[in-house]
């Protein structure tokens, strides 16, 4: 994933928040399934943009150079962690980076 966080400026949000972009693929719906996730690194600071089609570049952008990094041993070692099985009920990830 991709995660934002903050008070996205360019739609003047009030409330910060946490937005989660899954890369993944699904071919299925998964409403309601609790999502673990594990905060890697860190690529950008939240910026103000002058267009939607700026905004929509910088996260395709960020896409890309998450799926770089994730491609890392460093980080490809963090899927198999227990944290991510189904029946772990780990609330954090144990990988040390
Ligand atoms: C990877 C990623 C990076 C983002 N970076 C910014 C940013 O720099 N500035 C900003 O205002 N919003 C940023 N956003 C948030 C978008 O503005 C957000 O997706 C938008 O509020 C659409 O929300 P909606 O899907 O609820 O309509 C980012 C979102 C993602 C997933």
């Amino acid at each position: 994933m991709v995660m934002s966080i903050g008070w996205n400026p360019y739609y003047q949000n009030t409330v910060k928040s946490m937005e989660t972009h899954i890369l993944h693929k699904f071919k299925e719906d998964f409403y309601g399934s609790n999502l673990k996730v594990c905060l890697c690194g860190y690529l950008r600071t939240m910026k103000n943009f002058g267009s939607l089609d700026e905004l929509i570049s910088a996260i395709k952008k960020d896409i890309s150079d998450a799926q770089e990094a994730l491609d890392k041993p460093e980080f490809q070692k963090i899927k198999s962690d227990n944290f991510f099985s189904s029946s772990s009920q780990a609330t954090c990830c144990s990988a040390s980076l």
